[in-house]
This record gives C-alpha cells, structure tokens and sequence, in this order.
C-alpha cells in the first residue's frame, strides 16, 4: 500500500499571479549567476525557474574582495550588487536563455533611485522571455541619503507604485528582513500594487578577525543566508502570510526537501534557494526532485495543499 503511494503521481505545479511553474522551487537571485552558467549543470525543466543576479540600469563593479566568508551554519557577502548591466544583459544573456531548453527566467531589478528601477524595468519590458520581475527593495536609496528602499514603509510603497505603472509583467517583491515588522512592510507593498512578495532577503552582520583585528568582510558588514536564518525566515513568511492576500515567496537556509515544506506549512506558495547552489550547484534541482518525492511518501498529491497547512 505505501508502494501504491509512493507511486502515485504528484502535482508539483503552483501558479503565482498568473503565471504558472512546473515546480515550487526557484533558484534564489545572485547565488545562480545570469542562468547561462548552470545549462550543463541544472536539468532546467526540473525547477520552477531561476531568479537572474540583480540588474543595474549601468554596469556596476561591486565591493572589493574578501566580500564573502563562511559563519557558522551559513555565509555572509558583500558582493555589492555586481552585475553587467539591464542592457548587456538583454543583448547577450537572453538570446541564450530563450534557447535553452525549460528555462523560466525572473528578472531581479534594483536601482538607487527610484528612476533608475523603473527605467530597469522599461528597458526589460522589451526582451521577450520573461515571466515576471522581482524587485530587490533591499538597497540604499541615494536620494534619501541612503536610506533603505525596503525599511521605509513610504519609500517602499512609492518604489513599488511607480515599479509597477512601468511593469508590463507581474512584480514579486522582495523585502528586506532587516525592520521591526516585515508584515506591514509586505502590506504596504502589497497596497502599492505587488502582485506577490519574496522573504527574506539577507540580515545584515559583521564578523572579525580576532588574531588580525579586521573586519573579515572587506565592506565590514555583509549580508547573513544559509541555515544559520531559517527559522527567522520562516516566522517572517508566517507572519506575512497572513498580513496579506497576495501569494508569498519564500527562502532563508533552505538545503533540503522538509525546509520546502516547513516554509510552505508557514504560508509560502513558492520558494527560492539560494545559500544551498554554493554547497552544491545542483541543489536547486535535487531539492525539488526531493520535494516530489517527499510529497509521494507522504500521499501528497498536490503540493500546494501544503499552502499554509501548518497544524496547531
Ligand atoms: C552571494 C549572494 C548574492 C546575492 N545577491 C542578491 C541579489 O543580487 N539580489 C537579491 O535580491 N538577493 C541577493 N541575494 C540574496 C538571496 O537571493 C537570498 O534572498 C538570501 O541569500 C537568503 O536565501 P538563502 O539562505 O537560501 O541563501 C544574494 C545572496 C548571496 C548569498
């Protein structure tokens, strides 16, 4: 009888605003390159989709090196957004990317201004092949003195509005995990206009070096993923799940099957992994594939009753 169940098939698809994924699990933004990168590694058809590195209306160099270190049960980086740019990467990454075979790609957006996303976004609207942006609210918005798009709530509902008037395709926004509510940071974007939100996005850390007395991080703080935050990540989605509507994506230190399904008990409908592809590059694959499997053991045939199925 548990053979007939493990044999059974298993509905893995979710949609989110509108748009359908063969799998609830995404590669997570800036741990998965331009995509390009994984085509002899990944069986794309095997994962939802993958979320790009962020985009830059121009080309940006990043921070200098050492920007990523290992921490106890995870990592912290300061790569500082590098990346090639929205237009070199339309030119010579799509045409790529269309080919290649089960490719589902999200475009990860961020700017320092709020001009600048929304011009991102213009100039994405125009490559086909896309299925939807996700906006990292994440970044420090120079205009206001650098203050965070993603820990102001004014600031972040006029980002996420005008973001957007100017997107011809769904928007996911990613929050920042770093304030004292991230359920009324989700439903001020959600108000805003966000057809879906991502959590979390890294915490802000520091580690030194006792023997050198340096910051072990050249930009002296980074940015903490992997294990070390998923239970974090996990509350925040929980509480965001039910401050809004909208579906909820989610991550923070996932590495196996159960870690999918605890953030999806707590309300997720997709999540995203990140940390994990530095261990090993296909784990976004092997975790899906986990999931299925996970899912037939346990006579779950359609995975998004996992949705929020968390028992008290
Ligand atoms: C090296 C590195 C680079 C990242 N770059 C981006 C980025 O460009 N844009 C973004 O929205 N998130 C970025 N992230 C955050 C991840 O997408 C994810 O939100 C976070 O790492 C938590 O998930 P994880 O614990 O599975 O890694 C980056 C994370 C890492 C480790």
């Amino acid at each position: 009888m548990f053979g007939g169940l493990m044999s059974k098939a298993v509905d893995m698809a979710v949609t989110i605003a509108g748009v359908n994924f063969r799998s609830p699990v995404i590669a997570a933004s800036g741990t998965f390159g331009y995509g390009v990168e994984f085509e002899e590694i990944i069986h794309m058809e095997k994962i939802g989709a993958f979320v790009t590195k962020g985009l830059s209306r121009e080309p940006m160099a990043g921070n200098n090196a050492p920007r990523i270190i290992e921490t106890s049960a995870g990592m912290m980086n300061a790569i500082g957004l590098q990346n090639m740019g929205v237009r070199a990467f339309c030119e010579e990454k799509m045409p790529v990317l269309r080919r290649m075979q089960g490719a589902v790609v999200i475009a990860n957006v961020f700017g320092f201004t709020k001009e600048d996303c929304v011009e991102v976004i213009r100039v994405l609207n125009d490559a086909p092949g896309i299925v939807m942006y996700e906006l990292n609210a994440s970044c420090p918005n120079t205009s206001h003195g650098g203050m965070v798009f993603g820990t102001d709530p004014d600031l972040l509902g006029e980002l996420v509005y005008a973001c957007k008037r100017a997107s011809q395709r769904p928007l996911l926004v990613k929050l920042s995990p770093n304030v004292t509510s991230i359920g009324t940071m989700a439903k001020v974007a959600e108000a805003a206009g966000a057809d879906a939100v991502s959590l979390v996005n890294t915490f802000v850390s520091m580690s030194i070096d006792v023997e050198t007395r340096r910051p072990r991080i050249a930009n002296v703080t980074g940015g903490l993923s992997g294990p070390a935050i998923k239970p974090i990540a996990v509350r925040m989605v929980h509480e965001v799940s039910k401050a809004v509507r909208i579906p909820v994506v989610g991550m923070g230190g996932i590495v196996r099957a159960e870690d999918v399904v605890e953030f999806m008990l707590a309300g997720a409908t997709a999540v995203e992994v990140g940390t994990a592809s530095y261990a090993d590059p296909r784990a976004v694959e092997v975790i899906s594939n986990g999931l299925r499997k996970w899912c037939g053991a346990h006579g779950v045939t359609d995975v998004r009753t996992l949705t929020g199925g968390m028992v008290r």
